[in-house]
């Protein structure tokens, strides 16, 4: 997916993934990893999300990347959170202040996002970002991990699978066996969850498809 699909997404707010409260997974299995409140959450292909105020009520600094300017203002905005906005390279920061001091988004493409800009991160909050890129992204985007995380980062990695043939991505199918395979040798994977989306009577189907799980990994940075 390049910039300007994303771009075209936000632009006609297309935005069906974004979720107005938190996410259940992040309050439910977040705590359970008991990752220190000093620890610094990396939020890649964070969109407006509002699960970035819920780690930073946890204690935590937290640093979000996002591509879409419109993503990142409706952020502050839509949360009533102060901010200020510094030019920082190639990128833009829109930095909490008040309510939101200790939240950091950066705006620009995560893929080629330098450490020293993003800052020093010790842990890992994923939902919806590795599903939503193809193959060859999703490579890219877990060498970025790899690069950006130091041994012993923890962190949660949420993903979906669905028979992929049934529907185009993204969201894209990522099952635990393919978590694994991408994030060896550099993370262990340990799943938490899977919950069937499918299997309430009469829970929404919204793309067809023949089942649909979600899938809840605990991830450490190993080496
Ligand atoms: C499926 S949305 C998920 C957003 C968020 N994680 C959530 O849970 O609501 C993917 C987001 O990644 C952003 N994005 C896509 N490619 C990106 C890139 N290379 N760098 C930074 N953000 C990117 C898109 O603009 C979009 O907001």
């Amino acid at each position: 997916m390049e910039a300007s699909f994303w771009h075209a997404r936000w632009q006609s707010q297309q935005i069906g993934f974004h979720q107005t409260t938190v996410n259940e997974n992040l309050a439910r299995w977040w705590p359970t990893l008991e990752i220190p409140a000093e620890a610094r959450v990396l939020v890649p292909l964070c969109g407006k999300s509002v699960d970035l105020l819920w780690l930073r009520h946890q204690g935590h600094a937290v640093v979000g990347v996002e591509l879409a300017e419109s993503a990142c203002r409706a952020f502050f905005e839509e949360n009533a959170l102060p901010f200020r906005v510094e030019q920082s390279g190639a990128y833009v920061r829109w930095i909490g202040e008040g309510a939101a001091d200790g939240i950091v988004v950066l705006q620009g493409d995560f893929f080629a996002a330098p450490a020293d800009v993003i800052g020093p991160v010790h842990a890992l909050y994923d939902r919806a970002a590795l599903i939503a890129l193809p193959p060859a992204m999703r490579e890219l985007h877990c060498a970025q991990l790899a690069a950006l995380l130091p041994a012993g980062a923890r962190g949660l990695l949420v993903t979906i699978a669905y028979p992929q043939a049934e529907k185009a991505g993204p969201p894209f199918s990522v099952p635990t066996s393919e978590v694994r395979e991408r994030l060896a040798p550099d993370f262990s994977v340990t799943p938490l969850h899977e919950a069937d989306q499918l299997a309430t009577p009469g829970a929404p189907n919204r793309w067809g498809l023949s089942a649909l799980s979600e899938l809840v990994h605990a991830v450490t940075r190993t080496r």
